[in-house]
């Protein structure tokens, strides 16, 4: 399912909209919310308004369980930092409980961090199955999702949920949900933005699998939903013909 938007604006408020029902129809009936949030910059503006009127009240902080799909492995204050992102935008000003929220810490080795983490959600989702209630994703316009690159060995991991992959370009490590912890979610959500992402969304929904090379193709819940937020300005070559 794909809705399109007219701009990072709205299609943020309706990311906030969703991320505020998700977590009222989750702690209704099991009690608990459990989100993974994306990092880089397309949800930080999702993120501000639900820290804001009239979506602060919506959300029953006190039960949601803050998780994230992926982390670079960067110092805490580093900008590049996906929770310090999360916590300057939403979390620093609303009511979640310091023990529900639950950061990729990575400043130990990618590998011992990687397994840390996994161990910290086998704990709180004890069925056997990361059934995040709402996952939350961007798209890089190399197709990588979280952070599933191209090429890299982590995207045939199936049986761990959390992986660990060197990025050269970056010259770094990160950690990052893999697409068997993925799928299992109750609903995962995309939020894509801009002109520039226009031929990667085009490649991702319209497109030959291929995902080694576009790794977002391998995002598809097992049982769970698959939900689009886009803009127009990154729509706007899904109507176009095929070359
Ligand atoms: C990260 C993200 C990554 C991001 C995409 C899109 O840590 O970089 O998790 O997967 O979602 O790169 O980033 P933008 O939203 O900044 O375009």
């Amino acid at each position: 399912m794909i809705r399109i938007y007219p701009d990072l604006e709205a299609l943020s408020y309706a990311a906030a909209d969703l991320f505020a029902d998700e977590a009222r129809q989750a702690i209704q009936s099991r009690g608990r919310f459990t989100v993974a949030l994306a990092g880089g910059s397309t949800p930080r503006r999702a993120y501000e308004l639900l820290a804001r009127d009239p979506f602060r009240e919506q959300v029953p902080w006190q039960s949601t369980h803050i998780f994230w799909g992926d982390e670079r492995c960067v110092p805490a204050d580093d900008p590049r930092n996906n929770a310090l992102m999360a916590r300057q935008a939403l979390l620093d000003h609303v009511p979640v409980p310091p023990e529900q929220i639950h950061p990729m810490v990575c400043n130990s080795s990618p590998l011992g961090a990687a397994v840390a983490y996994e161990t910290l959600l086998r704990s709180i989702f004890t069925a056997g199955c990361p059934r995040f209630d709402l996952v939350l994703l961007g798209l890089g316009e190399n197709g990588h999702t979280a952070s599933l690159f191209p090429g890299t060995s982590v995207l045939d991991e199936q049986q761990r949920w959390v992986g660990e992959v060197y990025l050269a370009e970056e010259g770094q490590h990160r950690l990052t949900l893999t697409t068997a912890a993925i799928n299992q979610a109750a609903l995962v959500v995309f939020l894509v933005s801009g002109s520039d992402k226009a031929p990667i969304l085009r490649k991702v929904l319209k497109g030959a699998q291929d995902p080694r090379s576009i790794p977002a193709q391998l995002i598809k819940p097992v049982d769970g939903g698959l939900l689009w937020l886009v803009d127009r300005d990154a729509a706007r070559q899904l109507r176009q013909r095929k070359e």
